[in-house]
């Protein structure tokens, strides 16, 4: 009986050998061979992951990337590349590399070599200042790691880096110095994967693009360039859009001045300042792009630091992004936020929200409305106020006050112009179609008051597979999330509607119209009532109507 069991057991382990899944091997790219690792998945599946394949060489100071040379022999692509150069989370000093730009990919393999298969591009945030495509390595692996989702969704996921901060975003506001080496940069990277994903096992007539906060408002950039027509057929922006008052540069040069003035560039002649800042050392061109915390003080909010962003510089985004939407009537889009998006922001801005002896007041709120609309003078205060305490009542609880706080940041920084841009989008479209959702998985960050929700950046766990890859950190609502996102997701990439493709979701997810505004509501309890309308209607069209039209205010002298 025993030797049976071993002769089976025997036969069964050479079947395995035998059977056991196709790996990629070497493959050929345009630059050179590459070779990655293949990480078994389960009995007859594996991932293929390549880390730190070159899409372009190392680029000069605020020169827009340029084909990489190529290599003899064959790379290993075992291994992260350095992140692009940028403050550290502390910002008291750098990390990273000027050589940065590089991309991962990670390709599932079944028993056949995979072929044809739909591709993911992910573009990271981080505020346009920091961030990498292998960041925030917490519990292992890095919270991008593509191969839970590419394993689960039968789909190639691909991660660029790009550059961030000073060294991605300054501008002088024309040619001399136009600015969106990062948007470039994303551009360099997708494009490659266009080019050669096919060697992958990858379909390059079916890249989607996706990505959060700064990540989600470069997809929204990239969508809108006349560059990108035909390079990819979808889109996902996590949380930010082209339109996010954070996402674009309106007065590059004054920035430029004041950068210039840290590393002691500054001239009243703007060519010799130009062409001292291009001869500084990019160590200390990327330190001067720090965050000043002190400069909020005042009638400042945390928004008006995030100043290094992409701007208008009549080539890759030629004119103000809401003109832009017809170069992305071809592209389908999905767009949504976390429903408590702005609650960091808001936390930082009024910080009695967060203290529990602490009560946030109506001069708070007002306080808070002022420097959000700064460019509209004092006007805009009275009539945004009373649309936001209308549900206050006489005597309002201190804990609807301090979620209004959190609402208003949403809604201004994310909310409002994500249903912008899906509305534009499908206004424009002429056969894209356009999916519109509302994250609000209860968070999992201790300590934060019972009304937050879902926080900033906290969709990123699921969409990656995070509570599969370290199931001991997750419960089973958190995998059924993720799985059902993952499908969203990927399904979505596969055949432009989340609700079709190779994956079962829970429910469908209906298009968003020039007129009909549905949207999906994404939680670990999801059911036919999980589609909602018209989301936070009347809010939206107080700051799309109402505000919008009130006159702008000199703007304010920023250098
Ligand atoms: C995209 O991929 C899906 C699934 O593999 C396939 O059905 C579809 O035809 C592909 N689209 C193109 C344009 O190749
Ligand atoms: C906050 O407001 C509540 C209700 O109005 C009141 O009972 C409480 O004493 C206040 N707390 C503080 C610290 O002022
Ligand atoms: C989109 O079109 C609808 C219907 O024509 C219109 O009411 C709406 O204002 C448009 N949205 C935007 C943001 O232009």
């Amino acid at each position: 009986m025993r030797m049976i069991t071993t002769l089976a057991m025997a036969l069964l382990s050479i079947s395995i050998t035998l059977v056991s899944s196709a790996k990629l091997g070497v493959v050929q790219t345009e630059s050179g061979r590459v070779q990655g690792t293949n990480k078994g998945t389960g009995l007859f599946t594996s991932v293929d992951v390549f880390k730190g394949i070159p899409f372009a060489d190392t680029p000069g100071l605020w020169e827009k990337p340029k084909p990489h040379p190529g290599w003899d022999g064959v790379l290993k692509a075992t291994k992260y590349a350095e992140r692009c150069l940028q403050v550290t989370l502390l910002q008291t000093e750098t990390r990273g590399s000027v050589d940065c730009l590089y991309l991962n990919i990670f390709v599932p393999q079944g028993l056949k070599l995979s072929s044809n298969l739909p591709v993911m591009v992910y573009l990271f945030g981080g505020a346009f200042l920091l961030g990498a495509s292998n960041d925030l390595a917490i519990l292992g692996d890095s919270l991008y790691d593509g191969k839970e989702m590419a394993e689960r969704g039968n789909v190639i996921v691909v991660s660029a880096n790009y550059r961030v901060g000073t060294l991605g975003f300054l501008s002088s506001g024309d040619t001399r110095m136009p600015g969106n080496y990062g948007l470039w940069d994303q551009h360099a990277a997708i494009s490659w994967v266009r080019r050669n994903i096919a060697a992958f096992g990858g379909n390059p007539h079916n890249i989607t693009i996706f990505g959060q906060s700064a990540g989600a408002a470069s997809v929204n950039f990239q969508m809108l360039s006349p560059y990108s027509k035909g390079l990819f057929r979808r889109a996902i922006s996590q949380g930010g859009v082209a339109l996010s008052p954070w996402a674009l540069q309106k007065e590059p040069m004054a920035l430029t001045k004041k950068i210039a003035r840290k590393v002691g560039c500054y001239r009243s002649d703007e060519d010799t300042m130009l062409t001292c800042l291009k001869m500084s050392d990019p160590v200390g061109l990327t330190m001067a792009g720090k965050i000043d915390i002190l400069q909020i003080l005042g009638n400042g909010v945390v928004m008006d630091l995030l100043e290094l962003a992409p701007v208008v510089d009549g080539d890759f985004v030629p004119d103000e992004p809401a003109r832009l939407f017809h170069n992305a009537a071809d592209v389908d889009y999905m767009a949504g936020i976390c429903s408590t998006d702005g609650h960091i922001f808001a936390g930082v801005d009024v910080p009695s929200i967060n203290r529990k002896k602490a009560n946030t007041t109506v001069e708070d709120v007002r306080d808070l409305l002022a420097g959000l609309t700064k460019e509209k003078g004092t006007a805009a205060v009275g009539s945004a106020f009373s649309v936001y305490s209308a549900h206050w009542g006489s005597n309002p609880d201190p804990a609807v006050v301090k979620k209004t706080v959190a609402d208003i940041e949403t809604d201004f920084l994310f909310l409002v112009p994500t249903q912008i841009a899906l509305q534009l989008h499908a206004n424009h479209s002429s056969g894209g179609r356009t999916f519109s959702y509302l994250f609000n998985m209860k968070t999992r960050i201790p300590g934060f008051p019972s009304w937050v929700e879902a926080e900033h950046s906290e969709d990123l766990q699921y969409v990656f597979g995070k509570p599969f890859a370290t199931p001991l950190v997750y419960f089973p609502r958190h995998r059924d999330l993720s799985r059902n996102m993952i499908a969203y997701w990927t399904n979505f990439a596969r055949t432009g509607d989340p609700g079709h493709g190779d994956s079962k979701v829970p429910v469908p997810w209906p298009t968003f119209g020039k007129t009909h505004h549905p949207f999906l509501t994404i939680n670990h309890k999801m059911t036919k009532s999980s589609v909602g309308y018209d989301l936070r209607q009347n809010y939206v069209n107080y700051w799309t109507q109402m505000y919008s039209t009130l006159p702008s205010a000199r703007r304010p002298q920023r250098e």
